[in-house]
């Protein structure tokens, strides 16, 4: 259901007639700059994004800013954040229309969803219950376990979101090669148009024919 929509988004939406006629996803996918410009976009943002939220991570953890409260720091920060955000989002949804069905089974941009997931998750426990007392902590250099953890997770979890991201550039679990198992079954390969193949197979058909 999901895939059969993301083929009609990228074969079909906005597809004129004719023989060259291009959908919208391969015209963006064919353009000269305007790939590169939003991921060039999507860099920054993320730059602006992470850099802010590691501020606010590093005073909750009591490390940086020790001496200004915690509410002066994330009132200060956080809108800054929040725009970074929003603007990853934006860039990184339009790239992903350029590529929907390669991205759709590449392990590295399923795992960066569950990451980010996971990451905004963590955000909102933050809010709605670590930060209920703050006031009570809001200036101290060190701020209460709960805090410093949900700091702590945030860090990691957007340093691997970043990371997973860089990775998806790599092809070397690309559905088609030789694969463990596991590799085509969390990358859905069957259903791909280079389809699953296993590697125990191939090393198998290998070492009958030698
Ligand atoms: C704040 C959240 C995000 C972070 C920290 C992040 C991080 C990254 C990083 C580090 C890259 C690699 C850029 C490069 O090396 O050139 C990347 C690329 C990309 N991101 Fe994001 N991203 C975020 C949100 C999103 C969202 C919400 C989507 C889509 C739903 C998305 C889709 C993509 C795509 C499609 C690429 C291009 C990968 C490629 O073909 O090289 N990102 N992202």
């Amino acid at each position: 259901m999901l895939r059969a929509f993301l083929v009609w988004l990228q074969t079909q939406l906005g597809k004129g007639s004719g023989d060259l006629a291009r959908s919208w996803s391969e015209a963006l996918l064919e353009s000269l700059n305007f790939w590169s410009l939003l991921e060039g976009t999507h860099l920054l943002a993320l730059m602006l994004f992470a850099g802010t939220i590691f501020v606010v991570d590093l005073r909750l953890l009591g490390v940086t800013f020790r001496r200004t409260p915690v509410s002066v720091v994330s009132d200060r920060v956080l809108p800054l954040t929040v725009a970074g955000f929003t603007l990853a989002v934006v860039t990184g949804v339009a790239l992903f229309y350029a590529k929907p069905l390669f991205y759709y089974h590449n392990i590295w941009f399923r795992l960066k969803l569950v990451l980010l997931a996971f990451a905004l998750v963590n955000i909102a426990v933050f809010h709605v219950r670590v930060q209920r007392n703050r006031s009570d902590w809001d200036a101290a250099a060190r701020p209460p376990f709960s805090a410093r953890a949900s700091a702590a997770l945030s860090l990691s979890a957007w340093i691997v979101v970043i990371s997973l991201g860089r990775l998806i550039a790599y092809d070397w679990f690309e559905c088609g090669k030789p694969q463990p198992h596991f590799i085509n079954v969390v990358e859905s390969c069957a259903a791909s148009e280079a389809g699953a193949v296993e590697k125990h197979a191939v090393s198998r058909l290998a070492r009958a024919g030698a």
